[in-house]
């Protein structure tokens, strides 16, 4: 099976990249390679006869059917995304853009390529998308695939946007079409302008860690592996024209997750003196954050056989060893374009 990626230098594009090519799909990587991209990432399978990579805009539709028509894929994964609330605050044009005018072209690119080749059942446009289109719950229940849309952000709203496109070309051409909704994910090779990794960077540069508002926000946190696995899981076995939610089942406050994080780093690195929870600093909120998301995983685990593998702690602990591991490769992004500095809080 050939699966062309979209976003595959970025940070969960590049980790179903290693995985499809390590159980053995082919894989064309197309990816614009924006500032959240680094080739760094997929360096383990680029010389293997199983990848290609074509460094192309998801904006430019000419460019699209260019290579539909070169690689022939049986099946799409579409995560070429803006991705950063943050920056959606300041700049939404990118977001709209990217994500809903380019997810537009790549619709209508693997349409004509799909009928072209005779409408083959077969073929998949699989979706992947975020359970920030629900908006924000209280402290009680569950998204689930039935939940009402509701997105609050300019980076939800265009991920919102992108889901209905896909579902009205399923409805409408009969595009055989897949939408996966996942929480927050984290892991190796998170863009260090993330909450994770930022956590660890400030932590072991001795700078204060910011946790915005009081650190009471919840967040279901998925490690990206995992979150790989539930993709190839669902490109393979998922029921066309079916939503499928993928969450971590493991919930905890923002505040919860970076005292974590502090404790792995006092037993892995410890400071000379006290903990490095003593950096935590309460800063501004961000305009309307979302206070919880949790996502009710039942219809993957029941239908798929898709249960996540690592808890949040196993999961943190591997992920702050990768960083420690691998400074070169988040030291060559310090200096990309607003890294390191507080972004969305313009509104
Ligand atoms: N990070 C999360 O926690 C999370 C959770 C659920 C869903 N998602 C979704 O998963 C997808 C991937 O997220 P991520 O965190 O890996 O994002 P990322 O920002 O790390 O990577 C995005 C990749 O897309 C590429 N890209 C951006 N604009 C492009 C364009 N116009 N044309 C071609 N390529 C372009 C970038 O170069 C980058 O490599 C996104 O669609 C996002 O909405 C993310």
């Amino acid at each position: 099976m050939k699966l062309l990626v979209t976003g595959g230098a970025g940070f969960i594009g590049s980790a179903v990249v290693r995985l499809a090519v390590a159980r053995g799909f082919h894989v064309v990587n197309l990816d614009a390679l924006t500032y959240a991209a680094c080739l760094d990432n997929v360096s383990s399978v680029a010389d293997s006869p199983l990848y290609a990579f074509e460094q192309a805009d998801i904006r430019d539709r000419a460019a699209l059917d260019r290579v539909f028509a070169e690689h022939q894929p049986d099946a799409v994964m579409h995560l070429a995304a803006e991705s950063h609330v943050d920056r959606s605050i300041d700049g939404p044009g990118d977001f709209i853009e990217t994500n809903i005018n380019g997810t537009y072209n790549m619709l209508e690119a693997a349409r004509a390529y799909w009928v072209a080749r005779g409408r083959p059942e077969s073929f998949r446009f699989h979706h992947i998308s975020t359970d920030e289109v629900f908006g924000s719950l209280g402290p009680e229940g569950m998204f689930t695939e039935e939940t009402p849309y509701d997105p609050r952000s300019p980076y939800s709203s265009s991920k919102a946007a992108s889901d209905h496109l896909v579902r009205a070309w399923h409805e409408t051409y009969g595009l055989p079409v897949l939408v996966t909704n996942c929480s927050n994910n984290y892991g190796p090779y998170h863009f260090p302008e993330k909450l994770i990794p930022v956590v660890i960077l400030n932590a072991l540069a001795g700078k204060a860690i910011p946790v915005y508002g009081k650190g009471e926000n919840i967040r279901d946190w998925l490690y990206v592996e995992d979150h790989a696995d539930a993709l190839l899981t669902v490109i393979t076995k998922g029921k066309v024209g079916r939503s499928y939610n993928v969450g971590g089942e493991n919930e905890r406050t923002n505040l919860e997750l970076v005292r974590t994080i502090c404790a792995i780093l006092d037993e892995k690195r410890p400071r000379e003196n006290g903990s490095y929870a003593d950096l935590i600093t309460f800063v501004t909120d961000r305009p309307g954050h979302d206070l919880r998301y949790a996502i009710d995983p039942a219809r993957i685990g029941a239908e798929l056989g898709w249960r996540p593998s690592v808890s949040v702690e196993e999961g943190l602990a591997k992920t702050v060893q990768w960083y420690l591991d691998n400074e070169a490769w988040w030291q060559a992004l310090q200096s990309r374009k607003g890294v390191g500095q507080r972004l969305g809080v313009k509104a």
